[in-house]
């Protein structure tokens, strides 16, 4: 699966992406292009911003640049990737829109702006055109989208085949069922003088797991009551 990423601060990568699990795979598993929106300019000064029609500050990336690099990103494939531009004005990134982009096996295409912005109408033309999503990874303004890409492929390619070592894990995860993770613990039994839950070192598997379920409940009712709303109707639903 092949990893576009059309920034014009392409040193940025592969940054985080190179570590870990990730890292490990880079290479065999996935691919990652890097390629500078700069190289798209079509003026000798190589210039990929203008100021903003109607004033204000800032500057606002040209549409013929980001619509050519847009252009040559798609060309590197041969079935449709997700092109995928990051914007605080996004969808808000959460683990079903991870699990759905990981879904295409063609791979993902990543627009990272910077300044004040892009040029609305190239925006509209590939949402229109090429299904093109925004997404944001939160409601907070970073300067740019080159760190909400690398979260979204972070989280993205965890649901990939063969990147994490451990495939239950993916699945028994935070927000996997809908509730928080339970909360885990290691040797020695007693730190500080406080002991790990005795039901974990029972041996008693059907205890230990229904331990963890209550306390999975427990946790996600006490600090995300919205994801606990959602689980309750989709538990009262399926029964
Ligand atoms: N670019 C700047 N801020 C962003 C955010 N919160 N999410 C995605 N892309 C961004």
């Amino acid at each position: 699966m092949l990893v576009t990423i059309l920034t014009l601060f392409p040193e940025m990568f592969p940054g985080a992406l190179s570590h870990s699990l990730l890292g490990k795979a880079l290479g065999k598993l996935w691919d990652l292009k890097v390629v500078n929106i700069r190289d798209f300019a079509t003026d000798k000064h190589r210039t990929v911003d203008d100021t903003p029609y109607g004033g204000g500050a800032g500057m606002v990336m040209k549409p013929d640049v980001v619509d050519n690099a847009l252009k040559y990103a798609l060309s590197l494939y041969n079935d449709m990737p997700e092109i995928i531009y990051m914007t605080p004005h996004g969808k808000i990134l959460n683990h079903s829109t991870a699990k759905e982009i990981s879904a295409n096996r063609a791979g993902m295409i990543f627009l990272c702006g910077r300044y004040e912005g892009i040029d609305q109408r190239v925006i509209d033309y590939w949402k229109l055109n090429y299904n093109m999503r925004e997404i944001s990874i939160g409601d907070y303004v970073l300067f740019g989208g080159e760190i909400p890409a690398m979260v979204v492929i972070e989280t993205s390619l965890r649901f990939s085949a063969g990147i994490m070592n451990n495939k239950t894990s993916v699945e028994e995860e935070s927000f996997a069922n809908g509730l928080l993770e339970y909360p885990q613990y290691t040797r020695p039994t007693f730190w500080n003088n406080i002991a790990v839950p005795e039901v974990l070192l029972s041996g008693n598997h059907k205890e230990i797991s229904s331990w963890r379920i209550s306390i999975s409940e427990q946790i996600t009712q006490s600090i995300r009551p919205d994801l606990w709303q959602i689980y309750q109707k989709q538990h009262k639903s399926t029964k």
